[in-house]
């Protein structure tokens, strides 16, 4: 059932895609934005949900520039429906991790590829080089001495094994003004994280390095701030490679530090000497997996532990936020159905092969493929809550 109704909101959002303007998407899906204080993983966390290695990371301040990241399903792309339900997951983890390793060997693999709103229609299918151009961009309008921007960098990817969604990478709390940083450095970082996570639809990730007090998380002081009663806001915790030894988070886990609605997902990412020696995000998950599995603190409870379980936990919090607003949705559908058809009675009939026309057949299509499973979903809703 998740699966349909994760590949109807995909069908759906390229078929009033056109009505819409473009990113004008009619419904509205949640944004998954990091916030954290520097160098505490918030890239490398992103970087492991989507399951392809593409964003600049290291230690100091490396992303400088907020970066809007679009994943766009694009299987469910209207003369291009194909049907496989792998796909539907939002974080085909496995799959992208695969592809990830053969990047770069193989280009005649072009089902998935990036671009960037400021290189219209140039097509990047190494993602190497959306790295290389994501580092390149930030240094054009920032410099490369440490500056920073509130100027976004939009990026989309195109690829059949993503959900829809919207991601937001944005440069970490930092106290003192390093390079051509401003004085103000602190304020404006927290002036520019404030006007992502303040969004109702944001979904906050917390990220918090294992190895530091969270007690002084000033990421999670901000995520309080936008979201007091933690509705909206994950806790990831990072580097628990990278603890002393005989301490873990289980304290942290257990709600007994600071508790989180949602809790907290502990995560391992590559630290820099993995980055340096390219190792694959597939052999990253490997790691952590028996990482956890193997710890005398974590095996007990290693399947609430690493990158896949925080994937399972977004795609829940995304479908109960879907769920909330499918009323909402049906009733943008028969409003612009009924726009169209006013519309097209008003031209007479020798305008039947016209753009409008088209659309309403390909909405009138879809409204009566899906109204069945939409209203499913809503009955499944109404008899038993999230
Ligand atoms: P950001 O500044 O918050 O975006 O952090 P990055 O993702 O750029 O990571 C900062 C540095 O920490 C990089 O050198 C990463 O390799 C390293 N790092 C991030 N997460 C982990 C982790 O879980 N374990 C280890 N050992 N290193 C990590
Ligand atoms: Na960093
Ligand atoms: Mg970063």
């Amino acid at each position: 059932m998740d699966e349909a109704l994760i590949s109807t909101i995909n069908k759906l959002q390229d078929a009033l895609a056109p009505l819409g303007g473009g990113s004008q998407s009619p419904i509205d899906l949640p944004q998954i934005t990091v916030v954290g204080s520097q160098s505490s993983g918030k890239s490398s966390v992103l970087e492991n949900i989507v399951g392809r290695d593409f964003l600049p990371r290291g230690s100091g301040i490396v992303t400088r520039r907020p970066l809007i990241l679009q994943l766009i399903n694009r299987r469910s792309h209207p003369n291009k429906v194909a049907a496989t339900s792998k796909g539907d997951d939002l974080l085909d983890l496995d799959n992208n991790a695969k592809k990830d390793e053969v990047q770069g060997q193989s280009e005649d693999n072009k089902e998935e590829w990036g671009e960037f709103l400021h290189i219209p229609n140039k097509k990047f299918y190494n993602f190497n080089e959306i790295r290389q151009e994501i580092i390149n961009e930030t240094n054009r309008t920032t410099g490369n001495n440490a500056g920073i921007s509130p100027i976004p960098i939009n990026l989309r990817i195109y690829s059949p094994y993503v959900l829809t969604l919207t991601l937001v990478d944005l440069p970490g709390l930092t106290k003192v003004p390093v390079g051509d940083q401003p004085p103000d450095i602190e304020r404006q970082i927290k002036d520019m994280l404030l006007t992502y996570i303040s969004k109702p639809n944001a979904i906050i990730l917390s990220v918090n390095p294992a190895n530091a007090d969270l007690a002084n998380s000033d990421g999670l002081k901000l995520a309080k701030e936008v979201d007091p009663e933690g509705t909206r806001t994950i806790g990831v915790l990072t580097k628990v490679d990278l603890m002393d030894q005989g301490t873990d988070v289980i304290d942290i886990l257990a709600g007994r530090i600071i508790p989180l609605r949602y809790g907290y997902i502990p995560v391992i990412n590559r630290g820099q000497k993995d980055i340096d020696s390219h190792k694959t995000i597939r052999q990253a998950l490997q790691d952590e997996k028996k990482f956890f599995e193997t710890h005398p603190a974590y095996s007990s409870k290693a399947y609430y532990c690493g990158t896949p379980y925080l994937a399972k936990k977004l795609n829940s919090i995304l479908l109960h936020h879907i769920r909330q607003t499918l009323p909402d949705i049906k009733n943008k559908i028969e409003i612009t159905l009924k726009k169209y058809r006013e519309e097209l009675s008003s031209l007479g009939t020798e305008v039947m092969d016209s753009p409008n026309s088209i659309i309403l057949n390909m909405i009138t299509d879809f409204s009566k493929e899906y109204t069945g499973i939409l209203d499913g979903e809503a009955k499944e809703l109404s008899s038993h809550e999230l």
